[in-house]
């Protein structure tokens, strides 16, 4: 059995990430009030899912998770980005994000987009300055192509324009699956590949870990907008209700509130099964499949 709990190994690896990236962004010498806005939203909370995940891929393989912190903090600096874009006035128009007013509510919108913008172009430097010793130049260039086909117009860009095309639409399931595949699911898949990268894993094992992370960026973007219906602000720490207001199409929208919770629950038992035919350690990978599926926060 695994020896370390989920408690502890999120309670580590979050602050480990967390360090690196108050480090990257606060040795900068940029702009005051740019640096200011990046690590406004940097350092609002949130759950950092996907660092963990590439994390905890590393451990399930044997390997030390800290060999990942660089690409872990280029991963959380790009979704940060989509989260203070997503919130823009021309975007999703919302006023709370992690517990905070939005970032261009505090910094107005054009430095809300250039934080985004400067965390997105920091993202690929912290990739390019893994150190030698923590993964081979091969490595490196292959963490550097896989970000930027997931965070792109391929992966969470289009997923986004398709989410906005899709307002006041009534979609079919194949078209709402690829929005949720790419605006989420891409750069979920990614932070798992991208800590089997890191681990050396063979094609066969990252064949298995991307069926795992095709169920796993469902199910987590499934959980997400049925929150958006009856979630806890306070918890959530975003609007509740968003989706409804901006007539988005969701799963909830779309299958109803049961039919979304059934097929939230059939990605996640697709999920799990995937993992079962690795000799890999799986067990904090599993825990944080479950904690994707059925948190309230
Ligand atoms: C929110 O992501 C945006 C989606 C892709 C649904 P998270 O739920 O991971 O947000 P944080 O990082 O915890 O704030
Ligand atoms: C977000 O989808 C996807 C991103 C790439 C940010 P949502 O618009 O549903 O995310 P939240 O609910 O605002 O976090
Ligand atoms: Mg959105
Ligand atoms: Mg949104
Ligand atoms: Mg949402």
């Amino acid at each position: 059995m695994h020896p370390v709990s989920l408690e502890s190994f999120t309670k580590k690896y979050k602050a480990l990430v967390e360090a690196r990236l108050r480090e990257a962004v606060g040795t900068l010498e940029a702009p005051e009030n740019l640096t200011k806005a990046m690590l406004y939203s940097l350092e609002a909370g949130g759950k950092r899912i996907r660092p963990l995940l590439l994390f905890a891929v590393i451990d399930a393989f044997g390997k030390d998770p800290e060999l990942g912190v660089d690409a872990a903090a280029a991963i959380e600096m790009v979704h940060t980005y989509s989260l203070i874009h997503d919130d823009l006035p021309s975007m999703d128009d919302d006023d709370l994000r992690r517990g905070k007013p939005t970032n261009h509510k505090v910094f107005g919108e054009a430095t809300a987009i250039l934080a985004g913008d400067a965390l997105l172009t920091l993202s690929f430097n912290m990739l390019a300055d893994i150190p030698d010793e923590y993964a081979s130049d091969k490595v490196k260039l292959s963490l550097i192509k896989g970000l930027s086909k997931a965070a792109g117009a391929i992966g969470m860009v289009g997923g986004q324009v398709a989410d906005m095309e899709g307002e006041d639409k009534e979609l079919s399931l194949e078209q709402l699956e690829y929005i949720h595949i790419n605006k989420t699911g891409r750069l979920l898949e990614y932070s798992i590949i991208a800590g089997a990268d890191i681990a050396g894993a063979t094609a066969e094992q990252k064949a298995i870990l991307s069926k795992f992370a095709y169920h796993i960026g469902l199910a987590f973007q499934i959980r997400d907008d049925i929150l958006d219906l009856e979630g806890s602000e306070d918890l959530i720490g975003k609007p509740v209700g968003s989706d409804t207001e901006n007539h988005k199409s969701t799963y909830p929208a779309l299958l109803g509130l049961a039919g979304a919770k059934d097929a939230l629950e059939n990605h996640l038992q697709s999920a799990k099964e995937a993992l079962a035919s690795t000799k890999l350690e799986v067990a904090v990978l599993l825990e944080i499949a479950d904690l994707i599926g059925l948190r309230n926060y």
